[in-house]
């Protein structure tokens, strides 16, 4: 089945964008997701295809007018889940990433100016999500990131490369960190134990490298994950029970 994503948005020339190139392009080429681009401005009414106005209530900016937005939406009906990419939405997940590469696609809206109309989502089933505490000048690079999120989870699209499984987010913790040749560079060597062969040190190393990095760089997700994993090491040194360094090596 074709993960099927139609993105609604001012800017139609910024898809696919860089979804065109590398792993996304190379799957959309090949069929295994499609993409159907559609500008808001085509579902305008008026005679200067008006898609925003003033917010009511007053203030800057403007606001993404309901009706036109709730017509696209109705125009591209189709069977998959409405998203629209807003900074007042849930913050995206990994865990959400693959519940939507595990459906039939994605409808995806993209806002700009101040935001939309908030009676589109009493009138529509629409999710909101967003990409992070930041705010960008519009959905669209959100809904870029979202699709590719999703799209290099898509059964063939990674190829060998990748089981999805090992990854940072998947285990709850961040990855461990990658080296490569030569094994030695301005004066920095490879690690020891990832020259030394022996698999099941080599996996003891870097389990204890991701529970390090994730408890100093996210404790937030060590927070999460050592509720479940490290329950009795919980409040007390949380590095105790899992034998690595306290430092960086
Ligand atoms: N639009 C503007 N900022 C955004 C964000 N952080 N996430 C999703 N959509 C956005």
């Amino acid at each position: 089945m074709t993960f099927a994503a139609t993105v609604l948005t001012l800017y139609p020339e910024m898809f696919p964008g860089p979804l065109g190139q590398s792993l996304a392009g190379r799957a959309l080429g090949e069929g295994l997701w499609s993409l159907a681009v559609r500008s808001i401005r085509d579902w305008a009414t008026d005679k200067h295809k008006s898609v925003d106005d003033t917010p009511a209530g007053g203030g800057p900016g403007m606001v993404l007018r309901a009706d036109v937005v709730a017509a696209a939406v109705d125009g591209v009906a189709n069977t998959t889940p409405v998203i629209a990419l807003t900074p007042r939405g849930a913050p995206l997940t990994q865990a959400k990433v693959r519940s939507l590469a595990a459906g039939p696609g994605v409808t995806l809206l993209c806002g700009r100016f101040e935001g939309f109309d908030e009676r589109l989502f009493e009138a529509r089933a629409i999710e909101q999500v967003s990409i992070g505490d930041y705010i960008l000048s519009g959905g669209e690079v959100a809904a870029l990131v979202l699709l590719d999120a999703c799209v290099r989870l898509l059964p063939g699209v990674m190829g060998a490369a990748s089981s999805g499984v090992e990854e940072s987010f998947e285990s709850g913790l961040l990855e461990h960190p990658h080296y490569t040749r030569p094994p030695e560079w301005e004066g920095l060597a490879i690690p020891e134990v990832l020259r030394s062969g022996d698999h099941a040190k080599i996996a003891a190393w870097r389990s204890a490298q991701s529970e390090r990095d994730t408890r100093l760089r996210r404790p937030d997700l060590w927070e999460a994950y050592a509720r479940v994993h490290r329950p009795l090491a919980r409040g007390k040194n949380n590095n105790a029970r899992s034998g690595e360094p306290e430092e960086d090596t």
